[in-house]
């Protein structure tokens, strides 16, 4: 089957309800912690997606079973530390890097040696970010230049540790959080803000911990070595999947969407925030708390008059995955955009700041670059009609999307490689595309 979408048309107006793809952030954190907990998990709408699948595939590796009963996911832990690690086991993170990261916390105690490979982009990505309070926990590591593969043994004489997160990663926050789990004592982490899902599911699970807010940074303390139990959890609909279609949706003429049931933690919508400072009118009704977590269903309009944003730097940890389809949103606003510090987008599946201003510039837009800052010359009058071939972005599953969503909003004839990238985190993308009214070929 080719690898590749052709698109030629915009799509028409559309009124209708949809639902996303599971959140993938709340599904590996699932399944990792369901590794650790005593007895059965029962884990009901996990994303089957490769980086999740990577996770099962991950976890299955290290000795501990899983079984899908219709929908929902058993997985079998036998408490903290509780692997049975074969010599020689190499695990395989793909794409993942919260896979990556998180589980290498996880091995801060392991008896054998084990070694992470990923795959080409994942390869290229800087591990010493996760590499230096590993150590300093006390686990042995050996890396080449910062890169995977890297091998991780556990050590039995490890030691909390205080650790300042400066660069507001939820992955690095996450993995200290796993490693204090194994750790003898309390580990103090003082992080830059970031998703905390990691946070709420400890706390959801009454495992020990404690989390002060400050201006600049949570303090977050963890008592290790508690034994929690197997829990179940129903894992909700992914704002970063949900906000390629309400882009669509915001550039669409006439139509109007409900997503329905998507987390909507605090530190993930900085998306909402920031296309609502831009014009959009965009809604969360039936909002609910689960397990910890804001859930709503999201409402969105067209719009015509989008206007530019000079964006604050606060948003840059609750929208850094979602900078890409905002910036396709500033190139169809009036007046000029500014973003700031977005040195993180570089650092991800691919270089994604770099790939965003090439892809601004291929349709037409004036982006100015200084740095890790750019300037989007925004344009409301924005038509393509010409054709347009979107390749070379290392796999990266969200260029996919924001090349499916600007062909299906600006026009022109589109083709588009690497359908297979969607399948890491959003596999019915297409087909939601689809069930909209989208023509793809
Ligand atoms: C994630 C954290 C973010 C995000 C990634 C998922 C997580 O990375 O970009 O897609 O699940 O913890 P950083 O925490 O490194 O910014």
């Amino acid at each position: 089957m080719a690898n590749h979408i052709l698109v030629k048309n915009k799509i028409k107006s559309f009124n209708k309800k949809i639902r996303v793809s599971s959140d993938k952030s709340i599904s590996i954190r699932c399944i990792l912690l369901a590794s650790q907990a005593v007895g059965v998990s029962r884990i009901s709408n996990l994303l089957e997606s490769e980086d999740v699948i990577n996770a099962l595939k991950t976890i299955k590796k290290l000795g501990i079973n899983y079984k899908k009963n219709k929908s929902v996911y058993n997985i079998y832990g036998f408490g903290l530390n509780g692997f049975n690690i074969k010599k020689n086991t190499i695990i395989n993170a793909g794409n993942s890097g919260t896979l990556a990261r998180l589980i290498l916390g996880l091995l801060v105690k392991s008896k054998s040696k084990i070694k992470l490979v990923g795959d080409k982009s994942l390869s290229k990505r800087d591990f010493s970010r996760v590499i230096k309070p590993l150590r300093l926990f006390g686990a042995n590591i050996n890396c080449e230049k910062k890169n995977l593969p890297i091998e991780i043994s556990g050590s039995d004489f490890l030691r909390p540790i205080t650790y300042n997160e400066k660069i507001g990663s939820a992955q690095v926050k996450s993995c200290i959080m796993f490693g204090a789990l194994n750790t003898p004592g309390t580990t103090i982490i003082n992080a830059k803000s970031s998703r905390n899902h990691t946070e709420l599911m400890l706390k959801f699970l009454k495992y020990p911990i404690k989390i002060n807010k400050n201006k600049k940074y949570d303090r977050i303390q963890i008592d290790g070595q508690k034994q929690f139990k197997g829990f179940e959890y129903d894992v909700p609909g992914d704002i970063s999947s949900a906000s390629f279609f309400i882009v669509l949706t915001l550039l669409s003429k006439d139509s109007k969407i409900n997503i329905e049931n998507v987390n909507v933690n605090r530190s993930r919508i900085g998306v909402i925030s920031i296309l609502n400072k831009m014009g959009a009118n965009i809604k969360l009704k039936r909002k609910r708390i689960y397990n910890g977590e804001e859930i709503a269903d999201i409402q969105v309009k067209s719009i015509k008059n989008l206007r530019s944003i000079n964006c604050p730097s606060k948003f840059n940890s609750s929208a850094i995955d979602e900078f890409l389809i905002i910036f396709l949103v500033a190139a169809k606003s009036k007046g000029i955009s500014r973003f700031k510090e977005l040195e993180e987008m570089n650092k991800k599946e691919s270089k994604r700041l770099d790939l965003a201003v090439k892809f601004l510039k291929t349709i037409g837009i004036k982006v100015e670059r200084f740095g890790n800052d750019i300037n989007i010359h925004g344009n409301p009058n924005l038509k393509l009609s010409r054709k347009f071939e979107v390749k070379n972005f290392l796999k990266d599953h969200r260029i996919f999307f924001l090349s499916c969503i600007a062909a299906l909003t600006l026009g022109g004839i589109w083709k588009i490689n690497d359908k297979q990238s969607a399948n890491t985190s959003f596999p019915k993308f297409l087909k939601t595309c689809k069930f909209l009214g989208a023509k793809i070929n």
